[in-house]
């Protein structure tokens, strides 16, 4: 079989690696297609040498534009390599421009098309993340899903189950398996100050970076934290808003206060590790936080990432300067809630989400269940019934025994995804069947 592996920004070059080298040792023939929408060596280069992949096959080179003018440039651009390199499976990443158009190229060229962090949702329609992370999964053909929350969130938007895996994140297969290198190769840590309690920054979502009231507030509960020493690699984006609003040079005088640079992975990871605490508006990094125990301030008023903040270790404060000062306070003085937050157990699994993703494609791949295909027979109405079951029955049996599929489990009033081994007895379901 043959993949096409699309990339365009460097969250999904860092969260795609682990699969691409998955692909490499079980010697599945793949070709690379860079969007080009991240260009400068810091936010794309850098992260091939650091991860030590291999060059994309066709750079598309959309660069910086309007939402439209990056999507259709990407879909055009897309398009003409698939057509004429004709893979088995498109596979996309994460939520950016590039998962949207090349799951509607993918889709509408009959090929299956693979979402990798598939069914995250912050119900925010003003993030354009959350139009592509919508968009993308309904064009998809198989889904591979951080946690059961998100594979929920999928059959909610009428997604089945059987084409939902439940995988982890590769973000964890990512650090474990990077942070181990970084120790050996970076040096950052020569630069920071042993004197003071590390805390680093990063942020580049519109709604605090383009608004220059938030980002105003932001920088303001910034420069309250001379205690701490802030290190700030500064997304573009970001630099360009802060020059634009007249802020840049008011954090650049502030002595504990470090603009840099975006930095590469290995540094930014070995940076992470030895922060006390991480504040950030970044969805990669709400994950590498939790996985690396770092308590996690999200400057958000939403995530998409909620397992994060159930399980203790990420805090919401929007961009409100009040919050974020009296939480970083709060969680610095606070030792019990240091280290609940520090504690908090990682719901993205345990490394191996590349293995699963690859395991389940190729298992698809052999049933042939991953062909996109013209209908042959007549079919009637489906029809969603609620069902109580009161015998000892698990998922698999009952989907047989009736010819249909179970779409979700009631445990109480919870929602669970129908794992095939979960025994229904004493549980309402709701059963989709083709009439
Ligand atoms: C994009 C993704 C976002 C992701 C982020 C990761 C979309 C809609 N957004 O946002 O989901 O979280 O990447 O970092 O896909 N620029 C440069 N050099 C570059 C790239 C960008 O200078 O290499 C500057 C340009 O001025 C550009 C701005 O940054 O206009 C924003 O870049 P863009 O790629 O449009 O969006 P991001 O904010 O990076
Ligand atoms: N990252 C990095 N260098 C930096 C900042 C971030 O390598 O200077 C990495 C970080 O480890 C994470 C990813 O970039 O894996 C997050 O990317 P970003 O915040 O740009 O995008 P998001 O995850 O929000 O889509």
């Amino acid at each position: 079989m043959k993949i096409a592996i699309i990339i365009g920004t460097r969250p999904e070059i860092i969260k795609m690696a682990p699969v691409l080298d998955e692909i490499e040792k079980r010697g599945i023939d793949y070709i690379l297609i860079h969007t080009g929408q991240h260009y400068d060596h810091e936010m794309s280069d850098q992260f091939f040498l650091d991860l030590e992949l291999k060059t994309p096959d066709f750079n598309i080179g959309v660069g910086s534009g309007s939402h439209g003018e990056q999507t259709a440039l990407m879909m055009k651009g897309i398009e003409n390599v698939l057509m004429s390199e004709k893979p088995d499976l498109v596979m996309v990443q994460g939520d950016t421009n590039a998962v949207m158009a090349g799951a509607i190229v993918g889709g509408k060229l009959h090929i299956p098309v693979g979402h990798v962090e598939a069914g995250l949702r912050s119900y925010d329609k003003t993030m354009p993340e959350e139009i592509n992370r919508v968009v993308a999964d309904a064009c998809s053909k198989i889904y591979f899903v951080p946690t059961e929350e998100s594979a929920i969130n999928l059959i909610f938007e009428g997604i089945t189950p059987h084409d939902i895996f439940i995988t982890g994140n590769t973000v964890v297969d990512a650090c474990i398996r990077n942070l181990k290198i970084a120790k050996k190769q970076s040096n950052i840590a020569s630069n920071l100050d042993p004197e003071k309690e590390l805390l680093t920054l990063t942020m580049h979502r519109p709604e605090n970076v383009d608004n220059t009231q938030r980002l105003q507030n932001i920088v303001d509960a910034l420069l309250e934290f001379k205690n701490l020493d802030i290190i700030f690699p500064v997304h573009p984006r970001t630099v360009k808003n802060l020059k634009n609003f007249s802020l840049y040079q008011k954090l650049k005088e502030k002595s504990h206060i470090k603009l840099i640079k975006p930095i590469g992975y290995l540094d930014f990871l070995l940076l992470l590790s030895n922060s006390k605490l991480v504040m950030t508006d970044s969805g990669g990094i709400q994950e590498e936080a939790i996985t690396l125990n770092v308590p996690c301030i999200t400057l958000r008023y939403n995530t998409e990432r909620p397992e994060t903040v159930k399980a203790g270790g990420n805090i919401l404060v929007g961009a409100d300067k009040e919050k974020i000062i009296n939480s970083v306070n709060e969680i610095l003085s606070n030792h019990n809630l240091y280290n609940r937050m520090q504690n908090a157990l990682n719901p993205y699994g345990n490394g191996k989400a590349s293995e699963r993703i690859i395991d389940a494609i190729l298992n698809a791949h052999d049933k042939n269940e991953l062909n996109i295909k013209m209908p042959e027979n007549i079919k009637g109405n489906v029809v969603h019934s609620l069902i109580k079951i009161n015998t000892d029955i698990n998922v698999s049996e009952y989907e047989n025994r009736e010819n249909a599929i179970v779409k979700i489990v009631y445990e109480g009033d919870l929602a669970r995804f129908p794992y095939p081994q979960l025994n229904l007895k004493n549980k309402f379901i709701i059963l989709d069947k083709f009439q």
